[in-house]
């Protein structure tokens, strides 16, 4: 009888925990935990219509994910004049940041983003932040991202030489990252987003050459063919930062190639193989960190339930295959602790993997130079 009502209790006291948690309702009916989170709305709904508007993972969504990592990677735990990370800086000093090198391509992001940001009243932080997460919610496969508001803009622009190039080697690329706070295995776990990618600059011939085979869906294919040997390049090859590839269409980076194969990564690069809730998990997790890279993560408030829920990646889907006439003898094994999985061959042909078609909107007055790439980023009073 005591236990009973013990456990009454506790499913009482439970039930209204979660009652509390999530109950205030803004002006426009959204109910919210904080209700700063409501000034998200308006900006969830422009950008949901008007910006990804029928953009099911493709063109838009990869564009504002690849510049918030860009924009949050100018920062380090031992120079401060490396910048204030996801501040901002990548389109509010656009004119000079975009002219880097290693920012060949961030041109159409501003393109597509910039004439929304100054219809809104938050800042360019969390703007660029907040549609990142919002564009892997078009991505199948993907686990909810958080959000966080709140980001103080910046003041002054990232210095050259923060963002990783995919010429450089694993030392100096982990290196980069650890100096931004990140480990190997945060940086393994970010680049699943390689998974919903692709490259319009390396191959200066072609554009929009896919990193794996599915670019559409956030699934371990990525991991699967980086490891395969290369045999093919999807144009005449000899770029920097391109090394062959295993299915015709699909360029790969030099990097991931590298960091698919060396020891301070190989294994942990082959643990999200055909490992779904793995992968999704450990890049929920290190995406969240790296959206508040450099800022005062106390002051910011949890806007998280704003985001939308991503499309479900049916069981059958999530489950990885090598492509067309490949199988397990194509394998460049390189973790030494664990055996590559065997896994099924798709059937058919080999495949010739389309190239993801640009959105219009990313081409614009901001050239690949930086230069036209300025906007006043004024607020609505
Ligand atoms: C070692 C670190 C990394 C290197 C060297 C690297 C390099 C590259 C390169 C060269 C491209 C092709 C750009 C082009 O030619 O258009 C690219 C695309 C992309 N990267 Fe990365 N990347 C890295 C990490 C990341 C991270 C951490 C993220 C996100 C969290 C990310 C997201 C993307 C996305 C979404 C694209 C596709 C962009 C589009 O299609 O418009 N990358 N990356």
């Amino acid at each position: 009888m005591l236990t009973t009502t013990f456990a009454l209790l506790a499913a009482l006291v439970t039930i209204s925990d979660a009652a509390l948690t999530r109950r205030a309702a803004c002006p426009d009916g959204n109910m919210v935990s904080n209700l700063a989170c409501c000034a998200l709305f308006p900006v969830l709904e422009d950008i949901q219509k008007n910006m990804f508007a029928d953009d099911t993972c493709s063109d838009a969504a990869h564009t504002a994910l690849r510049v918030a990592f860009h924009d949050a990677i100018g920062f380090s735990k031992t120079q401060s004049s490396f910048g204030t990370g996801a501040d901002g800086s990548i389109f509010i000093f656009a004119e000079q940041e975009l002219s880097y090198d290693a920012n060949l391509g961030i041109a159409d992001a501003f393109n597509l983003e910039a004439p929304f940001i100054s219809n809104h009243t938050i800042g360019v932080a969390d703007f660029i932040q907040f549609a990142a997460a919002v564009s892997l919610t078009r991505c199948p496969g993907v686990l909810r991202p958080t959000f966080m508001f709140g980001r103080v803009d910046a003041k002054a622009p990232a210095p050259d030489g923060t963002v990783p190039e995919p010429f450089q080697d694993v030392k100096t690329i982990l290196a980069r990252m650890a100096d931004a706070g990140f480990t190997p295995a945060e940086l393994v776990a970010l680049l699943a987003s390689h998974s919903i990618a692709g490259a319009d600059d390396v191959d200066p011939n072609l554009s929009g050459l896919p990193f794996d085979s599915t670019p559409s869906v956030f699934d371990t294919q990525f991991f699967v063919e980086t490891q395969l040997r290369g045999t093919l390049f999807p144009g005449t090859g000899g770029n920097q930062g391109e090394v062959e590839s295993a299915v015709a269409g699909v360029l790969r980076l030099q990097s991931d190639s590298l960091l698919a194969r060396d020891s301070a990564t190989s294994c942990l690069w082959q643990a999200n193989v055909n490992n779904q809730a793995f992968m999704a998990s450990t890049f929920q997790k290190a995406f969240a960190k790296m959206q508040v890279v450099g800022q005062n993560a106390a002051t910011l408030i949890d806007c998280s339930d704003v985001i939308p829920e991503p499309p479900v990646l049916s069981a059958s889907a999530a489950k990885a295959f090598f492509p067309p006439g490949l199988t397990l003898s194509n394998v460049e094994q390189a973790c030494s602790s664990t055996p590559f999985p065997n896994l099924p061959t798709k059937s058919g042909a080999p495949e010739h993997v389309p190239s993801i078609v640009p959105d219009p909107a990313t081409a614009g007055a901001c050239q690949d130079d930086g230069s036209g790439c300025v906007a006043k980023f004024t607020k609505p009073a």
